[in-house]
């Protein structure tokens, strides 16, 4: 028996290291130690060992099945090795890597975005945010903009089958941030973007970005709406940057302004460039809100504010001469890595 088993071991380990891969390793594994393998038949034979040899017999037997064992293991990790190195074969390993092209960068409009923003906050403003899909409540009807307003037409303004309407400008956040508010004051920034359907050319999108302002209290004066915008607009365009505020029409603010800055580019003539809305929030606006949460905090007898609403697509144009706006959604890495650090 001693003999057999050894006889069957350099047989185990003949077939293993033959085996060519995992399928003929397998073969091995079941015709040694499979239920009708040969050690298994082997070790049936144990009851007829004498007593005396069934120890020695015994440890042989358990040694010439871990032996197998192992051998089938190390063996399949080998098989597996050989593969992987199949894989790589050719590849040469030791040539230097490809550098990268460049370091990504902020979008354009990303950059501008933060910029009003970080601007903002320091001015005393916090974000806030709206729907994109919005009720004609929220963008038309609480900014006391009538319903034959050309502005609700069905040819500007992009609206879903059950009414609703994908916002038309940011505005629709003063209603929502009013009528969630707990107390005043409120001092709030809201970029996000807008909807219109405007034939795409080189100055307009149907999808663009504005940014909101509205700050609400008892007593906040035009100077204040002037002086916020003011430096605000100089710390984008520069400390000497001439501010012009031009009396213009919304529905949702009055006295309403639309604001030029003046923009000299190197050998040209300074021109105004009207860059945002703005105005002194309409007392009806508060009633259509205070109707809305059945209070009276906006009491539109005591109650003052000043909100604003600017583009920042046509900041971001200002800002670095784009001519063409689609530049801004095209993502050509030629136009947009011109804008990394
Ligand atoms: N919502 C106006 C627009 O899109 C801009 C605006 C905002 C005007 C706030 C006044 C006050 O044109």
């Amino acid at each position: 028996m001693l003999s057999q088993l050894d006889s069957l071991k350099t047989d185990a380990l003949a077939a293993i290291s033959a085996a060519q891969d995992e399928a003929a390793l397998e073969t091995v594994r079941v015709n040694f130690l499979g239920k009708k393998g040969s050690v298994t038949a082997l070790s049936q034979g144990m009851k007829d060992v004498p007593v005396d040899q069934k120890k020695e017999v015994g440890a042989k037997l358990n040694d010439v099945r871990t032996t197998i064992t192992d051998g089938i293991e190390s063996k399949k990790f080998a098989l597996q090795a050989a593969l992987d190195a199949k894989a790589v074969e050719g590849i040469d390993i030791t040539l230097p890597g490809r550098p990268s092209t460049g370091n990504g960068a902020m979008h354009p409009l990303t950059q501008i975005r933060d910029l009003a923003i970080r601007t903002l906050r320091r001015l005393g403003f916090i974000l806030a945010e709206g729907p994109e899909i919005e009720t004609e409540f929220h963008c038309f009807d609480a900014l006391n903009t009538p319903a034959d307003h050309p502005a609700r037409n069905e040819k500007d303004t992009f609206y879903l089958p059950d009414g609703r309407l994908l916002r038309t400008h940011t505005s629709s956040v003063q209603i929502r941030t009013m009528e969630a508010a707990k107390s005043l004051p409120i001092r709030i920034i809201a970029p996000g973007a807008a909807y219109r359907r405007d034939e795409i050319d080189a100055t307009h999108l149907s999808v663009f970005n504005q940014l909101e302002g509205l700050y609400v209290s008892n007593d906040v004066s035009l100077a204040d709406l002037k002086g916020t915008l003011e430096a605000f607009f100089r710390e984008i365009f520069g400390p000497n940057t001439a501010v012009r505020f031009r009396p213009h029409f919304f529905p949702f603010t009055e006295p309403s302004f639309e604001i030029d800055v003046k923009l000299e580019a190197t050998g040209k003539d300074a021109r105004w460039i009207e860059i945002a809305g703005c105005g002194m929030v309409d007392p009806a606006v508060f009633t259509a809100v205070n109707q809305s949460r059945g209070d009276n905090l906006f009491d539109p007898e005591t109650t003052t504010g000043f909100a604003f609403g600017l583009g920042l697509d046509r900041l971001a144009m200002i800002l670095h001469s784009i001519t063409d706006i689609r530049h801004l959604i095209e993502n050509d890495v030629r136009f947009l890595q011109q804008f990394a650090a």
